[in-house]
Parts: C-alpha cells; structure tokens; sequence
C-alpha cells in the first residue's frame, strides 16, 4: 500500500500543505485543488477543523489523495484514519507514530533532517521521508548530501518550496515530490478566493509538468 502511495504522491509531484480554520472551506477548496489539476492534500492537524475537513473532502472527492500533516500523537493517526486520510505526514521523526503507522499499514512520511534520524526511518524499511524545514536546513544541497550514503532513498522537501525555486527541487532525482502552501495560502482560503487558488494550482501543475519533462 504505501508503495501505491509513494508512486501517486511522485505522479502528482506537488502535494499542497493545507491549514484550514473553518470546515466550512474544505470543500470549496478541495473543488479547487482537483479543478486545478492536484487532487491531493496535506490537511495539516494545527487547527481544530482538520478532522472534520478531511472526512469532508474526502467524501465529496473520492478520487482524491487527501492525507493529514502535522500528526503529532496516536490519537491525532486514528482520527486522521477514521476521517478517511490516505497518508500521514510528521514534522519530525517520532518513533511511536512511525511504528504505530506501520502497524496500522498506514502509508507514513516522517519529517528527517539528520542522519541519524534517517537512520531509524531506513531501519523501519520506510522508502519516502519529508525533509522539513527544507529551505532553512539546506533545501536541495543538503538532500544531495543525505542521498549519497542513503543510496535509494527518497524525499519530500516541504518548508519555502514555491514556484520560485521548485525548478531546483525537481532538479534532484532522489525528490519524488515537494510540499507546499504557496497555492493554498491560508488569507486566499480565509477570503474565500477559491477562484485564485484553483489559477494557481493549474500554474503550479504547469510548471512542475514543464520541469519534470
Ligand atoms: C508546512 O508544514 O508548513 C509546510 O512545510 C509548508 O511550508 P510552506 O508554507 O513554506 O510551503
């Protein structure tokens, strides 16, 4: 399973990191995001509507990849679960959500900067980690480095990735995707311009279809 999961995330090669305050705005932005052209996204688990929008989106697009970012604890997995997340996505690498994902058979992408942290991914067999904050932690020259010893592994920068320097990311062979928020910024959700997020989505598949060419 988290092989398939690993395959649609690097096909769709941009996976949006979304903040929503309301739940009244997953839809409307899960409409956008698939008309965009990236029907996939990262709910992150900051606010109280992450749940609830996860199950929202997930409902009204079924064909949509929607997974749960910034899951910090067991009881923040099985909510994401049972709301109908696909994958899971931590800022760090946490032992207990890792191996209690594993156990669970849900596809799991730890945030690892270190080797050392690597290490302990590589050791549970994982094949895809999050790289984050990747601009501030040396973005692209640092994964260049880490790949090196850890020959096959793959990587998700998320962290000041944008339009702007996406070019670079995609220059890596060992990124299969990068994570964002530059689309769905949360004063364009907040404003309900669903319109512009749906504009710059489609740019952004543009661009990484240019890329990736
Ligand atoms: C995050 O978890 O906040 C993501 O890495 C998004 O980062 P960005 O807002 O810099 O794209």
């Amino acid at each position: 399973m988290a092989v398939e999961m690993e395959k649609k995330i690097e096909e769709l090669g941009i996976v949006p990191v979304v903040v929503l305050q309301d739940i009244k705005d997953a839809k409307p932005l899960a409409q956008a995001l698939c008309e965009g052209g990236l029907p996939c996204a990262e709910v992150t688990f900051r606010t109280e509507a992450a749940e609830e929008s996860i199950r929202i989106m997930t409902e009204a697009f079924p064909q949509m990849l929607v997974g749960a970012g910034t899951v910090l604890t067991k009881a923040q997995v099985d909510a994401a679960v049972e709301a109908g997340a696909k994958f899971i996505v931590s800022p760090g690498f946490d032992p207990e959500i890792v191996d209690y994902c594993l156990e669970k058979q849900i596809p799991v992408f730890p945030g690892c900067i270190t080797p050392s942290e690597i290490a302990q991914a590589v050791k549970r067999g994982l094949r895809v980690v999050k790289f984050f904050p990747a601009e501030q932690f040396g973005g692209v020259a640092a994964i260049k480095a880490l790949s090196a010893p850890y020959v096959g592994l793959k990587f998700m920068p998320t962290g000041g990735v944008s339009a702007a320097n996406l070019k670079d990311y995609f220059g890596c062979k060992s990124i299969i995707a990068c994570g964002g928020s530059w689309m769905v910024k949360g004063d364009l959700i907040a404003s309900g311009k669903f319109d512009e997020i749906r504009q710059m989505t489609a740019e952004a598949v543009k661009l990484a279809g240019e890329i990736r060419r």
